[in-house]
């Protein structure tokens, strides 16, 4: 007979799920909740599939505490949610609305009683839409000063009971995806300057949520950033292969995070942005800069990168057949799992990383006999898993996973076709079943271990 040998995670691996306010809440004007951008945005013929909106999504808003019941039931001890900036200043500056910030200590309380620890996220892409509307969102330095008062609003009122910070997410996808004439929220078309200074006020409100945690988060308090950097995977594993995979990582990973761990706008962000710098001042890296505690990243694919003339990174495009989920840039490359934690931890001496998410978008049928078949995100998931603890076993400092995601919710343009969730939502009845990847993962966390 042989026995397998258990594919252990270490010991206080943190284990957990993900979501975001904006994708499940729904209530979008309940309580004197204001306006986001993506609520504008929904409301805007054409842009997200079958006009759906985020008006009531998985009504968490209500039903938070039967969520929260489930995920424990499946083994979760780790929770990372967002706090709805518009919930707390529905004009993103101004006056504070009350409510908002009572909902969020029912919730709090709720994760309490269901043993769940909070991992929060102060900003996950729903922008008020009157700093969009006053000052051009984040076109304007003023975004960012509405957001250092958010900021020091939040951590002063939940900073005795969430002991985890995540700062903004996906600077990527609200900045160049949504100002850049991509699909994301507010959906404009502006120049490259202006693209970046999107980033660069992004870069200051990460600063100012350091900062706040720092002046009010409390004993033991931590923060990072949430980055979906692009990850390059050597085509093979050689030395020469792997030195363009990662000379292509710090190119294209400049404005983000290397201003964040150097401190400034260095070589690399200026070969990449050239005459389109954003404009900045002097002092600003006094807050982009600050030390933090951890990184987080949201990795769900990568680029294979193969060494080519004089050593030249090369980036190797995709052939029609190759796997891939139904959100289309959702490539099957489990190497992400194990290179994007391996070249941040090698570039920018990271010394603690989780991933805050990772999974996969497929339009699943709905459930056959209470039962939802859902063998290629299992599998998919399983194969990413492998590859992160195969970079863990070789030294790289991750401390945690959070599959994205808990239940099926809105995905931004795609609306709810796209699932993510590991537990189906009915969007019409709001029945939640777990499908068979939540029965998985629900054994992976209690051995911590593949299973
Ligand atoms: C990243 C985003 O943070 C999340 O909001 C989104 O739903 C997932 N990726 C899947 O696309």
């Amino acid at each position: 007979m042989i026995k397998s040998r258990p594919q252990t995670f270490p010991k206080n691996f943190v284990w957990g799920f993900a979501a975001a306010a904006p994708q499940i809440e729904g209530a979008a004007f309940t309580d004197g909740k204001g306006e986001s951008i993506w609520d504008r945005m929904a409301r805007t013929p054409g842009k997200v599939h079958n006009g759906d909106t985020l008006d009531v999504a998985c009504e968490h808003y209500t039903r938070y505490a039967e969520d929260f019941k489930l995920m424990r039931s499946l083994g979760a001890k780790h929770y990372r949610l967002s706090l709805a900036w518009p919930r707390i200043y529905p004009n993103g500056d101004g006056a504070v609305n009350q409510k908002g910030l009572d909902f969020y200590h029912r919730l709090f309380d709720s994760m309490d009683k269901h043993g769940l620890t909070p991992w929060v996220t102060m900003f996950h892409w729903d922008l008020p839409q009157s700093l969009e509307t006053r000052f051009g969102g984040w076109r304007d330095r003023r975004t960012a000063d509405a957001f250092a008062t958010y900021a020091d609003t939040i951590v002063k009122t939940y900073g005795d009971r969430v002991k985890n910070w995540i700062t903004l997410n996906e600077i990527l996808c609200f900045t160049r995806l949504g100002y850049g004439g991509h699909d994301k929220a507010p959906g404009l078309s502006c120049s490259e300057q202006v693209v970046n200074q999107t980033y660069h006020t992004a870069l200051l409100c990460h600063g100012h949520g350091v900062r706040a945690v720092r002046e009010y988060g409390g004993k033991g308090a931590r923060v990072g950033l949430t980055d979906n950097c692009s990850v390059s995977v050597p085509l093979s594993e050689t030395a020469a292969d792997i030195a363009a995979a990662r000379a292509q990582f710090i190119h294209d990973n400049a404005r983000v995070l290397d201003p964040i761990y150097t401190g400034s706008y260095g070589a690399a962000y200026r070969k990449l942005v050239g005459k389109h710098a954003a404009k900045f001042e002097k002092r600003d890296f006094d807050l982009i800069g600050l030390p933090t505690d951890f990184l987080g990243l949201n990795i769900y694919t990568g680029t294979f990168v193969r060494a080519g003339k004089g050593g030249k990174p090369e980036q190797l495009s995709f052939p029609a057949a190759y796997p891939t989920a139904d959100a289309p840039w959702l490539k099957h490359v489990p190497q992400s799992l194990y290179w994007g934690p391996r070249h941040v931890a090698e570039i920018y001496g990271v010394k603690a990383i989780h991933i805050t998410e990772n999974g996969a978008g497929y339009n699943d049928a709905s459930p056959v006999k209470g039962e939802v078949n859902d063998l290629h995100r299992l599998n998919l998931v399983r194969g990413n898993l492998g590859e992160l603890r195969r970079t863990i076993n070789d030294g790289v400092p991750v401390k945690g996973f959070f599959l994205w995601s808990f239940m099926d919710n809105f995905e931004w343009q795609d609306g709810y076709e796209r699932r993510f969730g590991v537990v189906y939502c009915d969007f019409k009845t709001q029945k939640r079943t777990p499908k068979f990847s939540a029965k998985w993962y629900q054994e992976v966390m209690k051995a911590n271990a593949l299973v």
